[in-house]
């Protein structure tokens, strides 16, 4: 069963602009941070989001928690649209809806004790009395391995080295016993030799609450690991979506493919793509394929049409699809 369904899912930022630009062009310019997405998550399912930085993941993220307005375009998350909903219902379905955060240090607020951090949720969305909320936070505490938890309960973040932090983050958002998470690169902050840890801490939540995930990261070979499916973004669209083992062996996005052969532990694979520069600007994006000017195989109709996201399990963005495999 689908847990959340996003569909043409737009955000368009507008570009602020100097005075003397306003004077030469009166046209509102935008950044197409996310450029009319569509995909869905399984219940228990973990869809892992990668790609290069600022391409669009962390917006996408945003949205779906109610942090950012969608520019347009629909979040169906328990078979409603939460773009139409507002006030209280809104709220309400919120509470299924949490988002852990990449920096530890900024997320949780220097001044309140960390169990503060877990009992405001479940007071906000009236879920527990005092004693129950300071109980459950307790018992969260304990769960994430932050023992003995009274002592934590007391204590202010900057008593918390950076990977107790994300224990913190990690419980306050299961505090509410979320059927959806979205985790924007919750380990890429943390000490190398913790970031094993962590994760194991977050899909003990997958196995325990049957909890959905949308997994952010930039290193597809976390993606690979944590997720059940993986999807590509560049520069605000979907390039490519499928199976963790479809896309991992049978990349058919150029820019996917360029992408593996980057990642040093798949560097024995006979896969050699490379991308050309930088990643375009999203403000003015190329026309036809966005990823036209980087891509070494790009031809005339890749330059003058943009490709539709197409396919059956495994869906690409592209006019000639790579057919290859690599073990
Ligand atoms: N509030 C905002 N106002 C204006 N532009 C924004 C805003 N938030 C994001 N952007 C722009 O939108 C684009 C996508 O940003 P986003 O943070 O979603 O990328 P990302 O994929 O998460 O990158 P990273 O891997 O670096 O975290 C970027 O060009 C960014 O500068
Ligand atoms: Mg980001």
């Amino acid at each position: 069963m689908e847990i959340l369904k996003v569909e043409n899912l737009k955000k368009y930022f507008p570009v602020q602009k100097s005075f003397i630009e306003v004077l030469f062009s009166k046209e509102l310019e935008f950044i197409r941070a996310v450029d009319r997405i569509n995909f869905s998550v399984e219940e228990g399912e973990i869809l892992s989001l990668v790609g290069e930085s600022g391409c669009g993941k962390t917006t996408v993220g945003r949205m779906l928690v109610g942090l950012e307005e969608p520019t347009d375009g629909k979040i169906i998350f328990k078979n409603k649209d939460l773009t139409s909903l507002r006030g209280e219902e809104r709220r309400a379905m919120h509470r299924y809806l949490q988002i852990i955060f990449q920096d530890p240090y900024a997320s949780l607020n220097p001044k309140m004790k960390i169990g503060d951090h877990l009992m405001d949720p479940l007071l906000i969305h009236g879920i527990a009395s005092n004693n129950e909320a300071k109980k459950m936070a307790i018992e969260m505490l304990e769960r994430v391995g932050l023992v003995p938890a009274e002592q934590f309960f007391n204590r202010l973040p900057y008593q918390l080295s950076g990977g107790q932090r994300q224990r913190v983050a990690i419980a306050r958002a299961m505090v509410l016993k979320p059927e959806f998470v979205v985790a924007d690169e919750p380990v890429s902050m943390i000490d190398v030799s913790l970031r094993a840890a962590i994760l194991n801490l977050l899909l003990s939540f997958k196995e325990e609450y049957r909890l959905s995930m949308l997994f952010i990261t930039h290193d597809l070979s976390v993606a690979r690991l944590v997720g059940d499916r993986i999807a590509v973004m560049y520069l605000g669209k979907i390039v490519e979506i499928g199976g963790v083992d479809e896309v991992i062996h049978e990349p058919k996005h150029p820019y996917t493919a360029a992408l593996l052969s980057a990642v040093p532990s798949f560097e024995k694979r006979d896969l050699r793509i490379d991308i050309k520069g930088d990643v375009a600007n999203p403000r003015s994006p190329p026309p036809g394929c966005r990823y036209h000017p980087r891509c070494p195989f790009a031809r005339r109709e890749c330059r003058e049409i943009e490709p539709d996201l197409v396919g059956d399990t495994h869906k690409v963005a592209c006019h000639y699809p790579l057919e290859i495999r690599v073990d």
